[in-house]
């Protein structure tokens, strides 16, 4: 995952704590203003048109009969209800005709027809201007100093339980970012978890003995498990590596030994012209005709056997030489050049070797390898033959280009007439080691090798028995592929 847009858990809870706390004090402020307030209001003002009314009829009587004292004694009724603090009669004009208070309060002078005003200093109190009849109205003064203290009440109650809200949510949040604080390390060692060293991972666990302790100390194993596979898989590549490295040496020192051998075929033909050369200065001599021109052309003759000599030996040196680099090559140059190598061997020892190749097919890798893939089955053939000791000792090698599910591939064949392999071997033929040759002969490292090499190619080497004609003589024996994409 991407860490800049990672946004933890813990964060997560915090945001919604936020908004769930600016909810729920919107909430209790909104129920308080709109529902509230307005309900404590209402009954108020209910009272006090209650206390109105009850004034009402006794007032008009007193006032039909202009009784001013009559109207006072009935406004001092007031000293016997609740939170009235003054009355004032006053007439459509606004004066006042008479008034009754209990504390010391000034008038008002405006007048809001039936209409309730809340007065919040000096003293708070409700007004209320009650309709008595066409000529004359009637100022209530209520106290509202319980209805605000009800109010502040509310308020302060309000403060205390968003106070309270915010210590429960903010403690509920803290214990969550506790609980999850080792998912917290636990998610920040696994990120930055150096694959290489898992010895690195270590987080306290010993706390624990719920899941948190058990879902680390799964992870502790199983890194731990990945850990020894690691290792493991590390050992046996690092064993492989020196197995191979072993074998390649192995293979090496047979080759150079089987090479030697190859060496001295070629050798043969000019060493026995070389021993002519030297037989014919002793024949020339005693028929004395050891003259200047005969030595002259001997030399001569000499000296081009032995560069010739010396030029296999070169030959033999660069098709050792380690791996070039990759490259594009002809394959039928580089088949030649293998053949070139056991040619002498296989004309010394009476093996007949048929080319059939394909001039212009091109191919990628590393070429002196392939090279040795071609010596290792024209040796494993030449080896066979020798060894059958068959009445025709035929070799068959053929290169052309195929084409199967529209892919291009070079196909190279060799053929023998050895009879074959046995069947219950055939399977066994390109592992490592496997070998039917007496001690010292073979190692059974040379078809492992060539099979490596051509996969390495991303090509196939495959082996059957097949029969192949030549001039219409058919033969039987060792069939090899070489199937390489080009
Ligand atoms: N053309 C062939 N005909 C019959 N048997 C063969 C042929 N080529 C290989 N084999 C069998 O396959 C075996 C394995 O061959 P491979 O080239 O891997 O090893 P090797 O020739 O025994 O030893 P090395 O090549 O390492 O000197 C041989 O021992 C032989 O029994
Ligand atoms: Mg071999």
């Amino acid at each position: 995952m991407n860490k800049n847009r990672f946004f933890s858990i813990g964060n997560k809870i915090s945001v919604i704590v936020i908004i769930l706390f600016v909810v729920i004090i919107t909430l209790f402020y909104l129920y308080n203003n709109f529902i509230t307030y307005p309900t404590l209001q209402e009954e108020k003002v209910n009272r006090i048109k209650e206390i109105a009314s009850f004034f009402r009829d006794d007032t008009l009587i007193m006032l039909s009969f202009e009784d001013l004292e009559g109207v006072t004694d009935v406004l001092k009724k007031i000293d016997s209800i609740e939170n009235i603090l003054k009355m004032d009669i006053k007439d459509r004009n606004n004066r006042l005709i008479t008034t009754y208070s209990k504390i010391d309060i000034e008038s008002t002078k405006s007048r809001f027809l039936n209409e309730i005003k809340l007065i919040n200093k000096p003293t708070p109190h409700f007004l209320y201007f009650y309709n008595l009849d066409k000529n004359y109205y009637m100022v209530i003064y209520y106290s509202a100093k319980s209805y605000l203290e009800t109010i502040n009440d509310y308020q302060k109650f309000t403060i205390l339980i968003s106070l309270l809200i915010l210590i429960i949510i903010s403690i509920f949040s803290i214990l969550i970012r506790r609980l999850l604080s080792p998912f917290t390390k636990l998610a920040n060692t696994i990120y930055n978890l150096n694959f290489d060293n898992f010895k690195s991972f270590k987080l306290e666990n010993s706390y624990f003995n719920d899941e948190r302790g058990l879902i680390i100390n799964s992870i502790q194993n199983m890194l731990d498990k990945i850990e020894s596979t690691l290792n493991r898989v590390k050992n046996e590549i690092e064993k492989n590596r020196q197995k191979d490295k072993l074998m390649f040496q192995q293979a090496r020192l047979a080759q150079m030994g089987e090479m030697i051998g190859n060496i001295a075929h070629q050798w043969r033909q000019p060493l026995n012209e070389i021993g002519l050369v030297i037989q014919s200065f002793e024949l020339a001599y005693f028929k004395g005709k050891l003259n200047e021109k005969f030595i002259e052309d001997r030399v001569a003759e000499g000296d081009e056997l032995i560069e010739n000599m010396s030029n296999t030996i070169d030959d033999f040196r660069n098709f050792f030489s380690p791996n070039k680099e990759k490259h594009n090559f002809k394959l039928n140059k580089a088949i030649k050049k293998s053949i070139q190598m056991i040619k002498a061997s296989l004309i010394n020892n009476n093996i007949t070797l048929i080319e059939c190749l394909d001039n212009d097919i091109k191919t990628f890798g590393y070429e002196n390898e392939f090279e040795q893939v071609i010596l290792n089955i024209l040796s494993n053939a030449k080896d066979i033959l020798l060894e059958k000791n068959t009445l025709e000792k035929v070799i068959l090698i053929q290169s052309k280009v195929e084409l199967s599910n529209d892919l291009k591939y070079a196909l190279i064949e060799v053929y023998d007439s050895g009879n074959g392999i046995k069947e219950e071997i055939m399977d066994r033929v390109f592992e490592p080691y496997f070998t039917t040759k007496e001690e010292g002969k073979g190692t059974g490292i040379g078809l492992y090798m060539s099979k490596n090499i051509i996969e390495n190619m991303h090509g196939k080497l495959s082996i059957l028995n097949r029969e192949f004609k030549i001039n219409k003589k058919v033969y039987f024996g060792a069939y090899f592929s070489i199937k390489i994409p080009i």
